[in-house]
């Protein structure tokens, strides 16, 4: 092995599901007959008729099409919650901690039981059918989980929509998918300040019309407008239903949820999942990739507005009956030190975060994390964002104390669950590596013109042959899914990455190589922040870019041309950035504008953001060839007054 490498820790190889061996020979086999495999690890749920074939998928680009155990009927909520109640009806499901330390409480399955099927009453009585779309934009409270299960149990599909975007955003969300019904609460919590979600959904519903219903949580009971015949309290709702819903049968292919995720180009996409191929991979990837053994403590800290939420506190964890912990606030309130206060608390044995979250806190002093005790802990993962390696070897040396194996998880929405990942004991560790793929994937690595690279090497990464967890199509747009994935290398998935391929055969994530960023572990498509600045009067033209980021990964980095006659202000800049908020959301506010009298541009008028990114990153020496520039002089303004001057 070359590098600096970690191997299995002793205690942890003597209990693990899988050695190396075993891990090799499960691969294997995975790739070799994916029918066979899966066929066998498809019975991991439970299946109300079971299918009679697998896999049934083309990445033929005039042609692609994925379907998995396609004859199966199954229902979801019910391989979540029904068939743990025998065995561990009194077991935690869900453990709930507030934003305020002293604020938690523990669901176990048959409390969930009882509120899934409520709540699944509730939207049957009130309209919601098989197959309709219903908008959830929810704080994280139980309740979120419970809309989304409840969802699942009649067969609607949901539609979660981060509680951090705007109520443009929202709208944009709830007419694309033409959802009648959204799921919201009064107002989130999150690092001690109210998020006026209620508010922000009259907004939207306003802009898109045409939702029937909206279910309102009472969370904070603070102020707000309850339309006549339109708003329902859930509180209210819930007393009138009883707690039976049979769960509907729903086929393997059936849509189980949409996620919004951005891309290079246009509005985000509404990835779709369907029901059998995604529980079964996610939740065989929850088991494999965090040993999870029964009975064991699970977090993970993200929102259930992103995928990571959706596959990995809910989905995943419930159908294999581990106990989940859902956390609504921030890492770090009161203080840098709520995580291992928390997991102290609920003595959680397997913890899951963000690399931001890891580089904002090692920034806050050891001292947080070393006051408390952690010895619960076992296993640390890590997703969203290559993680530096600095920051893998605090969290290994300073919350792990070492005997904590990281597995560093390589996934995207689009592939419902963990594609390359170590699995706690059989993977020898190196810092920075996503190491090796899962069951079943089938990594390459190609150069631009699409040429397989073999052994050690760097390119873009694709995926050649599908996974039970892949999204099946764009909600409505088929074409785009095509055009999106498979276009750029015909007959493989491609996945916006670059990547390299060591000599060991591990793979080191560089980042996207599209037009998308990653700012603090959430996605963002620059063309969605361009589209939002240009829509400010005083704006002519954007170019967005990212720049490395300390604590965020990557930064937004703005060039914004103003209206002719308008000059450049501090002021302006605190407008636009406000303005942009509000179009999208906090998560897109620019970190560094940049008013330029013109942008570099081809003699065709294409902006060319190699440039841009350059000079963004502060790296301006080399820029390479500016001579095909329409006017190659705009570029020594835009170096003059670049914003970070690293
Ligand atoms: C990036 C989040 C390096 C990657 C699950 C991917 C990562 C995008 C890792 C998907 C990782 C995610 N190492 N990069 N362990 N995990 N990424 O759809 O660029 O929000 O394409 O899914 O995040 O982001 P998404």
């Amino acid at each position: 092995m070359t590098g600096d490498v970690y191997p299995v820790p002793a205690e942890i190889a003597e209990n693990a599901l899988l050695n190396n061996e075993q891990y090799l020979e499960m691969y294997n086999k995975s790739v070799e007959d994916p029918d066979g495999f899966w066929g066998e690890h498809g019975k991991r749920i439970d299946w109300i008729k079971p299918y009679t074939t697998v896999k049934n998928t083309s990445y033929d680009y005039h042609n692609v099409s994925i379907k998995w155990f396609e004859d199966g009927t199954l229902n979801v909520a019910a391989n979540c919650i029904d068939r743990h109640l025998a065995e561990r009806g009194d077991q935690p499901a869900i453990i709930w901690e507030g934003d305020e330390p002293d604020q938690s409480k523990t669901i176990t399955y048959k409390q969930l039981s009882d509120a899934v099927n409520r709540f699944a009453n509730v939207l049957l009585t009130n309209g919601v059918k098989k197959g309709d779309r219903v908008t959830v934009y929810m704080p994280m409270i139980p309740e979120a989980a419970y809309a989304m299960l409840a969802c699942a149990r009649i067969g609607a599909v949901h539609s979660v929509v981060f509680g951090g975007f705007s109520p443009d955003s929202l709208a944009g969300r709830i007419e694309d998918c033409s959802s009648r019904f959204v799921i919201t609460a009064d107002e989130g919590v999150r690092g001690g300040r109210t998020v006026p979600l209620k508010e922000n959904t009259d907004r939207a519903i306003e802009k898109c019309g045409n939702v029937d219903k909206v279910f309102v949580v009472k969370r904070t009971g603070g102020n707000i407008n309850m339309t006549e015949g339109r708003d329902l309290w859930y509180h209210e709702e819930i007393e009138k239903v009883s707690a039976d819903c049979p769960p509907a049968e729903m086929n393997a292919e059936d849509p189980l949820f949409i996620l919004y995720t951005s891309g290079s180009t246009g509005q985000p996409k509404g990835v779709m999942h369907t029901s059998g191929g995604y529980l079964v991979y996610a939740s065989m990837t929850h088991q494999y990739v965090f040993d999870y053994h029964p009975g064991e403590v699970y977090w993970c800290t993200a929102d259930v507005g992103w995928v990571t939420g959706h596959s990995y506190i809910l989905y995943g964890p419930l159908a294999n009956g581990a106990t989940t912990l859902m956390f609504e606030g921030v890492p770090t309130y009161p203080t840098a030190g709520r995580f291992w206060e928390v997991c102290d608390k609920h003595n959680v044995n397997i913890f899951y975060t963000a690399p931001t979250a890891i580089r904002a806190l090692m920034g806050a002093g050891d001292e947080h994390v070393t006051n408390t005790s952690r010895k619960s802990l076992r296993i640390l993962g890590s997703v969203g964002e290559p993680i530096n390696p600095e920051a893998w070897m605090w969290y290994h040396n300073v919350v792990g104390e070492q005997r904590c194996p990281i597995v560093d998880t390589w996934w995207q929405t689009e592939t419902g669950g963990i594609l390359i990942t170590p699995l706690p004991g059989a993977t020898d560790l190196k810092p920075g590596s996503a190491t090796r793929p899962f069951f079943g994937i089938q990594p390459a690595i190609v150069d631009a013109e699409g040429n397989f690279q073999e052994g050690a090497t760097e390119g873009n990464l694709v995926i050649t042959d599908s996974w039970p967890g892949q999204m099946r199509t764009v909600y409505g747009d088929h074409e785009r899914f095509v055009q999106t994935y498979f276009a750029t290398y015909k007959g493989l998935y491609f996945t916006g990455d670059g990547c390299r391929r060591d000599e060991d055969g591990y793979y080191w994530i560089t980042g996207r190589v599209d037009d998308v960023i990653n700012v603090s572990g959430h996605r963002m498509g620059t063309a969605e922040v361009e589209s939002a600045l240009v829509a400010h009067p005083d704006v002519s033209e954007a170019a967005v870019v990212g720049y490395p980021h300390d604590v965020k990964g990557q930064g937004i980095y703005a060039y914004v041309t103003l209206m002719e006659g308008l000059e450049p202000s501090e002021e302006l800049k605190k407008k636009l950035v406000k303005h942009v908020r509000a179009e999208i959301g906090p998560i897109a506010s620019p970190d560094l504008i940049q008013f330029a009298p013109s942008l570099p541009k081809t003699r065709s008028g294409k902006i060319m953001r190699r440039i841009l990114r350059k000079i963004a990153e502060d790296s301006f020496e080399n820029l390479g060839d500016t001579s095909t520039l329409a006017d190659p002089t705009v570029v020594g303004d835009l170096i003059d007054n670049r914003q970070n001057r690293a």
